[in-house]
């Protein structure tokens, strides 16, 4: 595979100083409902990366679910490779990619359980299908054969589908933002947020 002659321009939009939101969340906002409005893919992807307490990295896509007051709220199995490393390592970072505005949204934070009322509420506003996927699956572990999953599914649709223990929601808190925006001869914009007093420094980064 020789992608060496394989270039975009990007030439669409700017991000400047004078013209982002003080708020990184209002930011986030702004952006988000463009992509609402232009994307022809799944609307809500983000890539999560986690990393074990000596630092080896995963990263794997997740849906965003919800930004709230918290943060950004996900769900996934509470016994996974991800949570395994969550659990002793709570820092993470998402990553937004929306191509049709050529732009990238990349924030860092530390990830925590959200409550268990609030999963429960989400498990069951799920379709049964859903919900019975996510009983079934012991998320990250190595199966014997697909057929393992579907007697599992069988058995599951059996029962009430009640959500399980290893089954949540968790919220990144949110503690930097960084905004990237393609602009022409690969000078493209980077906007970052870091906290200050109480509020945020908003900056810019050579690309
Ligand atoms: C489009 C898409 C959406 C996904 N959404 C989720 C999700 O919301 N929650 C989740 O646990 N896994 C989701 N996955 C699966 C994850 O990428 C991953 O395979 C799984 O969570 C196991 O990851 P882990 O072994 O690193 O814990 C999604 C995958 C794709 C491609």
């Amino acid at each position: 595979m020789d992608l060496r002659d394989h270039r975009k321009v990007y030439t669409k939009f700017e991000l400047l100083e004078n013209a982002v939101n003080k708020d990184p969340f209002e930011q986030f906002r702004i952006w988000f409902a463009e992509h609402k409005e232009d994307t022809k893919e799944e609307l809500n992807i983000m890539t999560l990366a986690t990393a074990t307490k000596d630092g080896k990295p995963s990263a794997r896509i997740v849906l965003l679910k919800e930004l709230n007051e918290d943060g950004f709220v996900f769900f996934t199995n509470y016994s996974s490779r991800k949570a395994k490393e969550i659990e002793e390592n709570p820092h993470a970072q998402l990553l937004f990619f929306w191509g049709e505005h050529e732009r990238q949204v990349r924030i860092e934070g530390v990830l925590v359980k959200i409550s268990k009322e609030k999963s429960i509420e989400y498990f069951n506003s799920r379709p049964a299908e859903s919900r019975a996927g996510a009983i079934a699956s012991p998320q990250s572990q190595i199966i014997p054969d697909r057929k393992f999953l579907e007697d599992r599914l069988g058995e599951v649709n059996q029962q009430e589908l009640v959500m399980p223990d290893h089954w949540g929601g968790y919220v990144l808190k949110a503690n930097y933002f960084e905004f990237w925006q393609g602009r022409h001869s690969r000078l493209h914009d980077r906007i970052f947020y870091a906290p200050e007093n109480g509020g945020w420094k908003i900056g810019r980064l050579a690309p």
